[in-house]
């Protein structure tokens, strides 16, 4: 991978004194993506499925090859692959639609203190509303899911499993397959938050068998506005809508309607069409590159920085073992708010806060960590710049007093 010559393709860091480090937040996107939604606000930018003539067919035709790229990017069919506004509403189209038509006081959903709130809430507003029982697996000491802990609450109660691929806080890959192979065994469905996952690994969905997963197009070079729910399709045939509105429905009565088949009958109004294209556009980089190339090189930068902060005295780091590019840790009697500052006087983006994910930052008994995280544009040249700010930080926070 030539890594100069890949930052080229990032406009934002055309700024040379910028250090981007907060991918799991959101990551840049390459020219190519913004190339590809600005041709369809230039060219064609009117609606899909509707126009009887020749630019509507065009933005028609582009916004399903879009949906023919994810559904190969993940090894599912076509007509399996939703777009959504995010990898939130994904989650939530689940929750609402299979969870709430589906769940009973008898049932139990698993979770974990690992999840994004995203994939947690809704299913806690599932089990106040159905009274399904709400169960954690507990983590490990270690933070991470292990399979020994989740035969612990897995039983012939388990209707749903509801999980993370990688967390994004700890930066952990979950041992999936062998947890949905151990969830179908007693007939439970497997919805997965892969918004960390999809834009670094390779995911087959019929290799893992899940019954849902759900990612965001902005975390993997795309734009902001789309998100993906994959569903078995048998599944989604079965599911009613959630919203309701123009393009979803067939036949409209007075007092009843129908609905077109899946993915459309989840598509309701006009969709996120140049966010499709864009998507489609930030599938072609990625796999123009290889996503084994990009888990491979972020790994060895998380490597070689958490060494360098190791050699650091009074750094916390939380999750030194991730098999990922994340980094989660805090320097000892500064608040990460206040040391934040000092990075982005350094013009170092990253994150500080609870990541949207207040379970796990209870879980370690913290008011709030650190966040770096690492995509392909970044180098070492990026955590030497990181590893000096924080030098730095330290040393200024001491003579501060903190
Ligand atoms: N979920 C995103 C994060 O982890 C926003 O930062």
């Amino acid at each position: 991978m030539d890594l100069f010559k890949l930052k080229k393709d990032f406009p934002v860091l055309s700024d040379k004194t910028l250090t981007y480090l907060d991918t799991a937040a959101s990551s840049l996107k390459p020219k190519s993506v913004i190339k590809a939604m600005d041709e369809y606000y230039e060219k064609y930018s009117v609606n899909v499925h509707r126009g009887v003539y020749n630019i509507s067919f065009i933005a028609t035709q582009k916004y399903e090859s879009a949906r023919e790229k994810v559904s190969k990017f993940i090894n599912s069919q076509f007509d399996e692959i939703v777009f959504t506004r995010g990898a939130s509403s994904a989650l939530n189209l689940v929750a609402s639609s299979y969870g709430l038509n589906n769940l009973t006081a008898k049932d139990e959903i698993i979770v974990s203190e690992l999840e994004h709130h995203s994939q947690v809430l809704p299913w806690q507003n599932v089990s106040n509303i159905t009274k399904a029982k709400l169960v954690y697996v507990p983590l490990n000491e270690e933070g991470r899911i292990t399979i020994e802990n989740f035969k612990k609450v897995l039983n012939e109660n388990t209707k749903v499993v509801a999980l993370n691929y990688v967390s994004n806080v700890m930066g952990y890959i979950a041992p999936i397959k062998e947890i949905i192979s151990l969830s179908h065994k007693v007939g439970a469905v497997v919805t997965v938050d892969a918004a960390q996952a999809a834009p670094h690994h390779n995911i087959d969905v019929k290799d893992i068998d899940c019954d849902f997963l759900s990612f965001s197009g902005h975390k993997m070079l795309g734009p902001t506005g789309i998100g993906i729910l994959y569903g078995k399709k048998e599944l989604l045939q079965k599911m009613p809508p959630i919203e309701f509105g123009g393009d979803m429905n067939d036949n409209v009565d007075k007092f009843e309607a129908s609905w077109k088949d899946t993915p459309y009958k989840f598509e309701t109004g006009t969709p996120p069409i140049a966010e499709a294209i864009g998507l489609g556009a930030a599938i072609d980089y990625l796999e123009n590159i290889g996503l084994d190339k990009i888990s491979k090189h972020e790994k060895e930068l998380k490597d070689y920085t958490v060494s360098k902060m190791q050699q650091i005295d009074g750094i916390e780091i939380y999750n030194p073992n991730a098999e990922t590019g994340i980094i989660s840790f805090n320097i000892k009697g500064v608040h990460p708010h206040d040391a934040i500052t000092f990075f982005d006087g350094d013009n170092i983006c990253m994150r500080a806060g609870h990541h949207c994910a207040q379970l796990v930052i209870k879980w370690l008994q913290v008011v709030a960590t650190l966040r770096v995280s690492f995509y392909l544009y970044n180098t070492t040249e990026d955590c030497d710049k990181f590893i000096n700010s924080l030098i730095n930080a330290q040393k200024f926070f001491k003579e501060m007093g903190f």
